[in-house]
């Protein structure tokens, strides 16, 4: 009801995946908690997003351009005086480093200023009044209605603003549920939602998904879903819609991104794109280069630059200076992640880096894992961590074919210097990947590319001009001229 008050229902204890030495050994502490939303207080949630769309109440969608952006531009300026403690949260939540939290909050405040300016250019075009065929038309850009946008961990202050502050910003209101780990920076941002924004128009719901989300769905109130995180998710909460046609999904799901590393390419260049494309954040970004194909030719000399880098990788906490690889914050995920380095050994790869594959707690040392073939898990599966699979390759048509064949298809990134046979990889992966990089790793930004993906891997496109547009439609108000010689 637009009070920020304590609550007084069930709560869920949120534990850091950082480890804090007490005494001889390491404990795990439990960092905050977060309420547990029943169905009914979750349906509160979506009355109050419907009533503040609702046309008939001058609310949010009828407001003016610029009230709307004056909003945000407030909301932004509050949320900007809360950058240490957000950033703080990101360390302790989800173990990122210092320097990427930093980077993180950062990014989400430029993409809220960059969107402010691209809905100005968006509305001034959309203002013009088109002559044709005695017609005077004039086509508006109008939002969508009720949208739930959830994020994912790894990103959960900016891949969630990504879809929540241009669905605002073009007149949506909204519930957001913020991802399951990475919950509580949302706190400090509590009230400069508030305070900034209109009674109803930006909605926080916390719980379990079956209750507060799987009833949001089941009351086909919504007409936005805008999700990033898994398949499986994603799903499994879009079946619950009575009417699916009625509910626009914008959705950034699993991926499997190859590299192809050619003969005739740049070793230093490869290796560390490659690095950093399959381990910032220990590999756990849905950009992540997942799978390296490396020409035969040079897989020996590509191996022993490869973990030379990957030995200097520094493991420790998130705020420590000059470290990169942190606790994973999923809980299980060592072990799925020991799992699949088994299912590899046992069809006949090996883990070639020394010490690859160790654990300690939530801690994950990378694993470079060669050869791998099409037996393995690693594979298939998108690892989200700091396993390395590597498939040595003789021809063309190999990598070729495992894109062809993926269910995914974000991105692929090729690195070679011979023009001919990089234009002949492109032509065989437009029509199957969203992005193709070129000597270059795969990744989202910069923020006004656009970010999208084929098959299972995405819906919609995002970046800041598209995700305006994926979150409105265009309406058109046709007049035909009452003047006889114009008709
Ligand atoms: O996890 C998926 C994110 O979209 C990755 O973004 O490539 O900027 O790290 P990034």
């Amino acid at each position: 009801d637009g009070e920020l008050k304590t609550w007084a229902g069930s709560l869920n204890p949120v534990l850091s995946p950082v480890f804090v030495k007490e005494g001889a050994g390491y404990t795990q502490k439990v960092i905050g908690s977060t309420p547990l939303l029943t169905t009914r207080e979750s349906l509160e949630a979506l009355d109050a997003a419907v009533k503040a769309y609702d046309l008939g109440h001058g609310y949010w969608p009828t407001r003016s351009v610029t009230e709307r952006i004056e909003h945000v531009e407030r909301f932004l300026a509050a949320m900007r005086q809360r950058r240490d403690e957000v950033v703080k949260l990101l360390m302790w939540e989800i173990g990122k480093t210092l320097k990427d939290s930093e980077k993180e909050f950062d990014r989400t405040c430029d993409y809220i200023v960059d969107t402010i300016k691209a809905y100005k250019d968006l509305d001034r075009n959309s203002a013009k009044l088109v002559e044709e065929q005695g017609f005077m038309a004039q086509i508006r850009r109008v939002p969508l209605g009720v949208s739930l946008c959830m994020g994912p961990y790894n990103y959960p202050l900016n891949e969630t603003f990504t879809t929540l502050i241009p669905a605002l910003i073009m007149g949506n209101t909204v519930i957001f549920k913020p991802a399951k780990y990475g919950v509580l920076l949302i706190r400090p941002l509590l009230e400069a939602f508030r305070d900034n924004f209109p009674k109803g128009v930006i909605n926080i719901i916390y719980g379990r998904g079956r209750e507060t989300v799987g009833a949001l769905m089941e009351s086909g109130k919504l007409d936005v879903f805008a999700f990033i995180g898994t398949n499986k998710g994603a799903n499994d909460l879009k079946r619950l819609h009575p009417k699916p046609h009625r509910l626009k999904a914008i959705l950034g799901l699993d991926a499997k991104n190859p590299a192809i590393v050619l003969p005739d390419a740049d070793l230093d260049i490869a290796v560390s794109e490659c690095i950093t494309g399959s381990l910032s954040f220990n590999g756990q970004r849905c950009t992540a280069l997942k799978i390296l194909f490396i020409h035969k030719s040079l897989l020996e000399k590509f191996l022993e630059k490869f973990q030379a880098e990957v030995k200097k990788l520094k493991p420790g906490m998130p705020w420590e200076s000059g470290v990169s690889l942190t606790p994973l914050p999923e809980p299980g995920k060592v072990e799925y992640l020991q799992a699949l380095v088994e299912d590899a050994r046992q069809h006949g790869a090996q883990v070639t880096n020394e010490n690859g594959g160790e654990s300690l707690h939530a801690f994950f040392y990378p694993a470079v894992v060669c050869p791998v073939n099409d037996k393995m898990r690693l594979y298939y599966e998108e690892q989200f961590g700091p396993v390395i699979p590597i498939v040595p390759f003789e021809t063309d048509d190999e990598p070729i074919q495992y894109v062809v064949n993926s269910n995914f298809g974000q991105q692929v990134s090729i690195f070679g210097t011979e023009s001919k046979r990089i234009a002949k990889y492109i032509d065989a992966f437009v029509n199957q990947v969203g992005r193709i990089n070129v000597n270059a790793q795969s990744q989202r930004g910069p923020d006004t590319f656009p970010f999208n993906g084929r098959k299972d891997s995405a819906e919609g496109t995002l970046s800041i001009a598209d995700a305006l547009r994926v979150f409105s439609i265009r309406t058109l108000v046709a007049t035909k001229s009452t003047d006889k010689n114009k008709q």
